[in-house]
């Protein structure tokens, strides 16, 4: 028996094999959920198919999070094939290149506006319709990262967007707890995805974590993926407006 057997599950983010949003999916499929993945566009449509063609009965469906017509297609056409859904993870995120590189007092207005509306209130926007089919109760799941606190190289305005990402989360667990809706964030350690590898220096502070973390070792997807299952079931009932870290204990360090 599966922790997540006859759930619903709606999965933002996956780009390629390498995206954590695809170690979620396998792992809630592994648990018993049902799948529907959607991708951002054509560009990324045949990776996203080759992973969803792994786990028979897989929906996609494409949304760009930037356009509201696209994510109320999403809920739609899950109204029509599963008629509720239990469990959203969002994990998305992107800031132009030229953002991730530098000094933060060089953002730009426009790369400012483009990376908070992308990675954080995207959270927002695909929630709200997603709490209409969330008949039963539901968990949301994003991603996010330690950048939101610290100051790391090159990260810039991703940390500020990750950080009204976490508040997001917290507002949201507030208004939607009495739904039996809960929100939380999962914290992960660098893990290389093309989303990673947009950060300049990326490769230098992903050799931190093996070389000091407390489990000395990288962060793997698929412990990502069973902490989204923790998540996901009812095994974090009590739990909301959390983010958990899944960094094999780097945040704790001062030095
Ligand atoms: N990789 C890491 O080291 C790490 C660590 C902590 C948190 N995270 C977070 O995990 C999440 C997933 O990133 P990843 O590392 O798996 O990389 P990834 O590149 O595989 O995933 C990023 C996803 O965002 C999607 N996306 C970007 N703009 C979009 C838009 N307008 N509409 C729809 N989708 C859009 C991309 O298509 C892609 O699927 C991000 O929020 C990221 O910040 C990553």
């Amino acid at each position: 028996m599966g922790l997540l057997d006859g759930k619903y599950a709606l999965i933002y983010g996956v780009a390629n094999r390498r995206s954590i949003a695809w170690a979620i999916a396998q792992a809630m499929s592994r648990e018993g959920a049902k799948l529907a993945l959607t991708y951002q566009g054509e560009r990324v449509e045949k990776m996203v198919r080759d992973c969803a063609d792994q786990i028979p009965g897989t929906l996609m469906i494409q949304a760009d999070v930037t356009d509201d017509a696209q994510i109320n297609h999403v809920y739609d056409r899950l109204r029509d094939e599963w008629g509720r859904i239990d469990i959203l993870v969002h994990s998305i995120a992107y800031a132009p290149e030229e953002e991730l590189r530098g000094s933060f007092v060089d953002t730009t207005r426009a790369g400012f506006g483009t990376c908070l509306e992308v990675s954080a209130y995207s959270l927002v926007a695909v929630t709200k319709p997603a709490t209409a089919l969330m008949t039963e109760g539901g968990s949301i799941i994003t991603l996010t990262y330690l950048a939101s606190e610290r100051v790391f190289p090159n990260y810039n305005v991703m940390g500020v967007a990750k950080a009204a990402l976490e508040a997001s989360v917290r507002y949201l667990a507030s208004d939607l707890g009495p739904s039996n809706i809960r929100v939380n964030a999962i914290s992960a350690g660098p893990i290389s995805t093309l989303a990673a590898r947009g950060i300049r220096g990326f490769t230098g502070f992903a050799k931190a974590y093996p070389e000091r973390a407390p489990l000395r070792r990288a962060t793997d997807p698929a412990e990502v993926g069973d902490t989204a299952v923790y998540l996901a079931s009812g095994l974090s009932r009590g739990v909301t407006g959390e983010i958990l870290f899944v960094d094999e204990g780097f945040h704790v360090l001062g030095m």
